[in-house]
């Protein structure tokens, strides 16, 4: 199948790497026309939109930054969701499992069915583009969590936990990269339309994966552990993050499955030491 991303950002070059059936446009869109042309020119049988608006240096810019997160993340989305629908395109939308803060109704976790509870301006965001498009046939919404990656990269999960000096061991979801990309691709081949949560089955805490970080990857790291509530009171930021649990019941139904989350950290994690190994010994 040919399948074009949208958006030259951190995952959209991951998945441009990682598939042979891909080609990018990273052009800026501003317009419904902008983007049916964009599908002219490209033609592709479906579509995977990474465009987004994150917030630099980190979400809390959203809070000050309203209105351009509302356009990128919600007006863009509803966009490329028009086109889509006009030009009979199957598009496969990222979203967030940032939408969910805290304890789950089912003590096995947020179901992608669950009315969401969002709190800062980014997770608010991505939940209203989730309610505009996941009643079109034609549209799956893939929710992904705290990627973590087998490449150093400033949107991994494991470079975000290395640069901080203090972090709160807080439990969660979290989606691994490599499995990630296998599952969007298996989404787009079946046009599947809905919610899923792309999230590695069980969860972990950012404790293990760093006591993994130090077993696998440098022994010299050490990091101090502080309480949820200190991340806003000590003002290392300024809203509280969500932290969750994900069920993935409707990947299951599709029988689509991924590594159970230590197992693949852990692979991950080989993999980063690795490649690092070998960016080291060639700058040497
Ligand atoms: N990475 C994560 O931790 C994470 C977690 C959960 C969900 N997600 C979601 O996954 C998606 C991709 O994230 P990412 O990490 O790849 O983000 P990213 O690296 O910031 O990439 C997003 C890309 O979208 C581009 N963009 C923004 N507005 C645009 C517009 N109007 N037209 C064309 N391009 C535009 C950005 O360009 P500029 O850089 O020029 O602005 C950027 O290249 C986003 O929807 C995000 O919300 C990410």
């Amino acid at each position: 199948m040919k399948i074009l991303i949208l958006g030259n950002g951190y995952i959209g070059n991951r998945c441009l790497d990682s598939w042979s059936d891909a080609e990018m446009c990273g052009d800026i869109i501003n317009t419904v026309d902008d983007i049916k042309k964009i599908i002219d020119k490209y033609k592709p049988d479906g579509i995977l939109n990474t465009i987004g608006i994150k917030g630099q240096p980190n979400v809390d810019w959203c809070e000050t930054h309203q209105a351009e997160t509302m356009w990128g993340n919600v007006v863009i989305p509803i966009m490329i969701a028009q086109a889509c629908k006009e030009k009979d395109i199957y598009l496969l939308h990222i979203g967030s499992g940032c939408v969910f803060y805290g304890e789950s109704p089912d003590p096995k976790g947020w179901a992608e069915t669950d009315f969401a509870n969002p709190q800062a301006t980014y997770s608010k965001s991505k939940y209203a583009a989730d309610l505009a498009l996941s009643k079109y046939p034609n549209i799956g919404i893939a929710r992904i969590r705290m990627p973590l990656d087998n490449i150093p990269s400033p949107g991994n999960i494991i470079n975000k936990l290395v640069k901080y000096e203090k972090i709160i061991d807080v439990e969660n979801s979290l989606t691994v990269i490599e499995d990630m990309m296998d599952v969007f691709h298996k989404l787009l081949e079946m046009k599947a339309s809905g919610i899923y949560h792309v999230a590695n089955p069980g969860t972990i805490k950012h404790k293990e994966i760093m006591e993994m970080y130090k077993k696998i990857v440098d022994s010299s790291i050490s990091k101090e552990w502080i309480k949820e509530e200190d991340l806003v009171k000590q003002k290392l930021a300024t809203k509280k993050r969500s932290n969750n649990f994900l069920q993935t019941k409707a990947l299951n139904e599709l029988r689509i499955e991924m590594r159970p989350v230590k197992e693949a950290v852990r692979d991950s994690l080989e993999k980063y030491k690795k490649l690092k190994d070998e960016l080291l010994s060639r700058s040497v």
